[in-house]
């Protein structure tokens, strides 16, 4: 690992809690490194998946996100969207290879100052372990992960999570909570392989083995996701070259 390595931090504070405990510990004169770069939002659930993974794109190593503690939202719920929300980023950074780490998410209140600097030391010490990210080294992945992020399916799925949880189906069914995150956590790996080879279909047509290559799913892993494209219409069979058959993205 780098010794002079200094983090690159994109940091969410919520307005109420922890732009305030931010704030406090400013004041108060509590130590923390200066790693961090902030944006101030509302309520930590304004922060969209897609937000956090165009900050690792261009070019810092780790995102932080704090919002209030649960229960403390001033819009209710938000934290609650929250939480939900960066735990899919973390699984889709995890599927990338990059690792859930470089997204961490906590809650702090207006009153504490202390523990924001805490956290944010404890944070920058392993970003600082976990070392350089280097996006253009995962240019691929991390474009795939921002796509599988836009994904409608998958967003549906997080939004009815507690309707489906904790309340019930159209056909009066309450799902149970760990068979929903199984469902999710299949829809997450399935989005998350289309959208790395959409992502590598965007410079022109490649065959399924280049395809393999490039993006380092198995072979009959890269036929079955380009089966799905195909029946989406996002893409289809150009020609054969040789025995593999090479696809092309549909136009949009
Ligand atoms: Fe702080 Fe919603 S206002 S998390």
């Amino acid at each position: 690992m780098d010794n002079l390595f200094e983090p690159k931090i994109l940091t969410f504070l919520c307005n109420w809690c922890s732009y305030a405990g931010a704030d406090l510990a400013g004041v108060s004169r509590f130590q923390y490194p200066p790693n961090i770069r902030v944006i101030r939002t509302m309520c930590s659930g304004r922060v969209d998946p897609t937000q956090v993974i165009e900050g690792l794109r261009s070019g810092f190593d780790s995102v932080f996100v704090f919002g209030c503690h649960f229960g403390d939202c001033h819009y209710l719920e938000g934290n609650y969207h929250t939480a939900r929300r960066m735990q899919l980023v973390r699984q889709l950074l995890e599927l990338a290879g990059i690792g859930p780490d470089r997204l961490q998410l906590r809650w702090v209140s207006a009153a504490e100052g202390q523990l924001f600097a805490d956290y944010v030391t404890e944070l920058t010490e392993l970003t600082r372990e976990l070392g350089p990210l280097r996006a253009s080294r995962w240019q691929l992945p991390l474009a795939a992960v921002q796509r599988a992020c836009n994904s409608p399916r998958l967003r549906w799925l997080l939004g009815m999570d507690r309707q489906l949880t904790e309340k019930q189906n159209v056909y009066e069914q309450r799902l149970d909570a760990d068979a929903f995150q199984d469902l999710l956590r299949q829809c997450a790996k399935l989005e998350y392989q289309q959208a790395l080879l959409v992502e590598a279909l965007q410079d022109g047509p490649k065959t399924v083995r280049q395809m393999a290559a490039l993006t380092g799913l198995p072979v009959y892993c890269v036929s079955l996701r380009l089966n799905d494209l195909e029946r989406t219409g996002q893409a289809d069979l150009l020609e054969y070259e040789g025995t593999s058959p090479k696809f092309r993205l549909m136009a949009a």
